[in-house]
């Protein structure tokens, strides 16, 4: 059909101006594009102006021959498309619809009416079909603001966009459907609201497999609980790694507000679940020590996330912390105390959530076995003080708790296992956590979990006593904890007090808090 009406309006149809409107990502932020094509009679070209950038510019390969697939060859037109704003830079192949769109209103396929308020996203394929784009949910938040009404997006991004709020979206599978709606011969379909049920993380397995450890499994308990950073040191095979792996097993589910900033972020890295297209339970990420400052915080020309931000509100796993690179752990303190990354480029800031539960696993020394209590450590002073060095001050301060894991007691190997399970601990997390939200509504904080309270509010929801006090001031002197340590002491023992549902935070929970830094010394010195 659209090849015989091509080929009138090659025969002789005046050539014009039209627009599509179209977004850029960078970061989280989707930016509004305007792409204006000029087409006029002479000899073909093809120019794009307006800061593309490679495959943006490629998207003339990939239109020309998709439109040819429609019966509409562009050989005999000089084509010249902007786009704008033209002082921010475009990259990625998203703006291929929204050209295609552009250029057949401006040789009068289309009306270019049909194309006001209308978002456009999707990249070609040379045969015209459309492809998935990173980053449909943000460029669809937002899109009502600037007057957009209906955006349609490739059918395989449904999953993801039927999350989006305020436009009407539709989806398309290929350059053809798009034009056939736009010329009122054939509706998209609308996408439906995806139904979010959030899933629980057991891939990792359950807690009732871990033999003894009590005090661990104490940690994991409470740093789910107030959002706490954990740091695990003990000797080889005592289950660091393995308890640290189920931590996410204890943690609440998912929920939706949670969801859509984990699939934002996940689509903008392009790491979307393949299944079911959204994200529907808590990230856990465990990069390799080998990971770069870039892959662990974010980076990069065309900023993408990094491991701390594809693990917002679910775990990031450091396991043998002191082989990291120092610079990569160094840059990880900015994120942990803000909540996020934000990457500075020459012209504008990307930004993107980093609220992750930290937890890291190291050996107290190179051979793993000082301070165990049968074996005794190869390694001299030396050896242990370089170890030491590796872990990075500044950053080791940013965690909440310390945590000594020992040997497993060989009684409680040869003992069957069977401790609590994931599942009754977690019922434990989710009422303090809702205790804490309630207690964050009723005082008005600004926040909730114990972990992240600004310090104002930390102070209306810890009041000491004397006792506790007293038993506060010896640790700071005791341990030489700096004020941040000293706070840190103050948001656990108000979390210990939460798990145990009590009001006042009371000596006893200011004790076990204070266990938690006790490593201070021992690891940093
Ligand atoms: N408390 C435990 N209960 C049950 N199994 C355990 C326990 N601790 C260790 N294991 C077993 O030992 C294996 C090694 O434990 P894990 O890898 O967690 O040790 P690690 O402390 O991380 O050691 P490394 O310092 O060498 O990394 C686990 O896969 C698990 O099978
Ligand atoms: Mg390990």
């Amino acid at each position: 059909m659209m090849g015989s009406s091509a080929a009138q309006v090659i025969a002789g149809a005046p050539t014009g101006i039209a627009s599509a409107e179209a977004s850029v990502l960078l970061g989280l932020e989707a930016h509004a594009i305007r792409v204006e094509v000029c087409c006029t009679r002479g000899p073909a070209f093809f120019q794009m102006v307006g800061l593309a950038e490679a495959a943006v510019r490629e998207a003339r390969v990939r239109v020309a021959s998709s439109l040819a697939r429609l019966g509409v060859l562009l050989d005999e037109y000089a084509i010249t498309v902007n786009l704008a704003p033209a002082d921010l830079r475009k990259s990625g192949a998203a703006l291929d619809v929204a050209i295609a769109a552009a250029v057949l209103a401006a040789i009068d396929l289309l009306d270019p009416k049909s194309l006001q308020h209308v978002l456009l996203v999707g990249e070609l394929s040379l045969d015209g079909s459309l492809r998935p784009v990173t980053g449909i949910l943000p460029r669809l938040d937002g899109a009502e603001r600037r007057g957009i009404h209906t955006a349609i997006v490739p059918r395989e991004s449904s999953a993801e966009a039927g999350l989006a709020r305020g436009v009407r979206v539709l989806s398309a599978e290929t350059l053809s459907d798009v034009v056939q709606h736009l010329q009122g011969k054939r509706q998209l379909p609308q996408v439906p609201r995806t139904s979010f049920v959030p899933t629980l993380s057991e891939a990792n397995g359950d807690l009732s497999e871990v033999r003894g450890q009590g005090s661990a499994r104490r940690s994991l308990e409470v740093a789910a609980a107030g959002g706490h950073n954990l740091l695990f040191v003990g000797p080889p095979g005592s289950g660091k790694t393995l308890l640290a792996r189920l931590l996410p097993t204890i943690m609440p589910p998912l929920e939706f507000e949670e969801a859509i900033e984990c699939t934002a972020i996940h689509s903008v890295a392009g790491t979307l679940p393949l299944d079911s297209g959204i994200v529907t339970q808590r990230p856990f990420r465990a990069p390799h020590h080998s990971v770069s400052e870039a892959g662990l915080v974010g980076g990069g020309d065309v900023p993408r996330p990094g491991e701390v931000s594809l693990a917002h509100h679910g775990v990031l796993f450091l396991d043998e912390l002191a082989e990291f690179r120092r610079a990569a752990v160094e840059a990880l303190r900015q994120p942990l105390e803000d909540g996020k990354v934000c990457i500075a480029r020459a012209r504008a800031r990307a930004w993107f959530p980093a609220r992750p539960l930290v937890v890291a696993a190291v050996n107290p020394c190179p051979c793993g076995h000082y301070g165990h209590p049968r074996l005794p450590c190869r390694c001299s002073e030396a050896a242990r003080e370089r170890y030491r060095s590796r872990l990075s001050g500044p950053f080791l301060d940013r965690i909440d708790m310390h945590v000594t894991v020992p040997p497993v007691e060989v009684s409680a190997l040869v003992r069957k296992a069977g401790g609590e399970t994931s599942a009754a601990v977690r019922e434990r997390v989710i009422r303090a956590r809702e205790c804490q939200n309630a207690r964050a509504k009723r005082l008005e904080l600004h926040g909730y979990l114990n972990a992240t309270l600004p310090h104002a509010d930390l102070e209306k929801v810890v009041g000491l006593d004397a006792e506790s006090r007293r038993l506060i001031e010896a640790a700071v002197n005791r341990l030489g904890l700096s004020a941040r340590a000293f706070n840190k002491v103050l948001r656990v023992a108000r979390t210990i007090a939460d798990l145990e549902g009590e009001e006042r935070v009371r000596a006893a929970h200011v004790a076990e808090a204070i266990q938690g830094r006790i490593l201070d010394r021992e690891v940093r010195r």
